[in-house]
């Protein structure tokens, strides 16, 4: 499924298999020399960013770096020919007749999958506007496999924006795969696309005591305010209070004042380790693709 010379656009051609291959494999890329050099045959990666970022792109040019490749970085299109009228596909074509692989971030949904048709390299999907956010979703499942051992017979809870939000598009179809029960947490406004609900997911308006006490897995995302997006929520203490002992919060980042600080000591709160875990994944990912 993910091979030398694959583009990796999204998750919805994924088996179970794969995904459990993949956070197998990451293991061996998620070890105490993580951020050791690995001379390597060099290869030139574009880091084609639109929207904004620090831990994807940053993590992209580490894990790259230190697998010895080289990295192009536009993260200021303004000062690229995009600024001019250029089309995403005359980009993608130039782009891709100077590099190995293209990492691409784009605030329009489908666009990796754009890229992929017209770019003669791997395209990397580092998020499509609401669309998806493919190699987070390989980091939040790792982060929870390394946690429980396993990815069936959770409870994950999905809090936020689950509407804009293309972490969240990423996850469901990934934990559709397991037997994993899904709750959704959020505002009315900003309720999962229905093109990824499935029967038996359970929908709520606040984290109940009930569906805190039950769930494995919390994780949060902030209201996409540049996306249009309204609404308020925030991670209280009585979630905390009622959150079980063995389970975990996790968050993309960035947060905003949905998830408060005052969490980030306790010993459940796994959206740092989460993050690290990004380096180990793209190193992996560009291992696979690249060869
Ligand atoms: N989680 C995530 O995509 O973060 P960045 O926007 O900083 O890359």
């Amino acid at each position: 499924m993910l091979s030398k010379g694959s583009c990796f656009t999204s998750l919805s051609t994924f088996y179970q298999d794969d995904i459990l291959n993949i956070l197998e494999t990451v293991k061996s890329f998620d070890d105490q020399n993580l951020k050791r050099f690995i001379p390597n045959k060099k290869k030139l990666i574009a880091n084609l960013f639109y929207e904004p970022s620090t831990r994807t792109s940053s993590s992209f040019y580490a894990a790259a770096t230190y697998l010895g490749h080289e990295v192009l970085s536009i993260n200021n299109v303004q000062f690229s020919s995009v600024a001019k009228g250029e089309t995403l596909e005359d980009t993608i074509r130039t782009l891709s007749s100077y590099v190995h692989c293209i990492v691409l971030r784009h605030p329009e949904e489908g666009a990796a999958s754009r890229a992929s048709i017209v770019s003669s390299v791997p395209i990397i999907n580092a998020g499509d506007g609401v669309g998806e956010h493919p190699t987070q979703t390989l980091l939040d499942l790792y982060t929870i496999y390394k946690h429980f051992g396993r990815l069936d017979g959770l409870t994950v809870s999905l809090m936020g924006d689950l509407k804009h939000g293309r972490t969240i598009h990423s996850l469901v179809q990934a934990l559709e795969l397991f037997d994993v029960k899904i709750n959704l947490i959020g505002p009315t406004d900003l309720k999962l696309p229905d093109y990824l609900f499935r029967e038996g997911y359970l929908e709520s308006v606040e984290l109940t005591a009930n569906l805190a006490q039950t769930t494995n897995v919390l994780y949060m995302t902030r209201v996409q305010r540049e996306r249009g997006a309204q609404g308020n929520y925030a991670f209280t203490k009585l979630d905390a209070e009622n959150l079980p002992p063995n389970s975990i919060v996790m968050h993309p980042l960035p947060r905003v004042d949905e998830l408060p600080s005052w969490f980030d000591t306790d010993p459940r709160a796994k959206y740092f380790e989460q993050m690290s875990n990004g380096l180990a994944v793209r190193k992996f990912l560009l291992d696979r693709i690249l060869g």
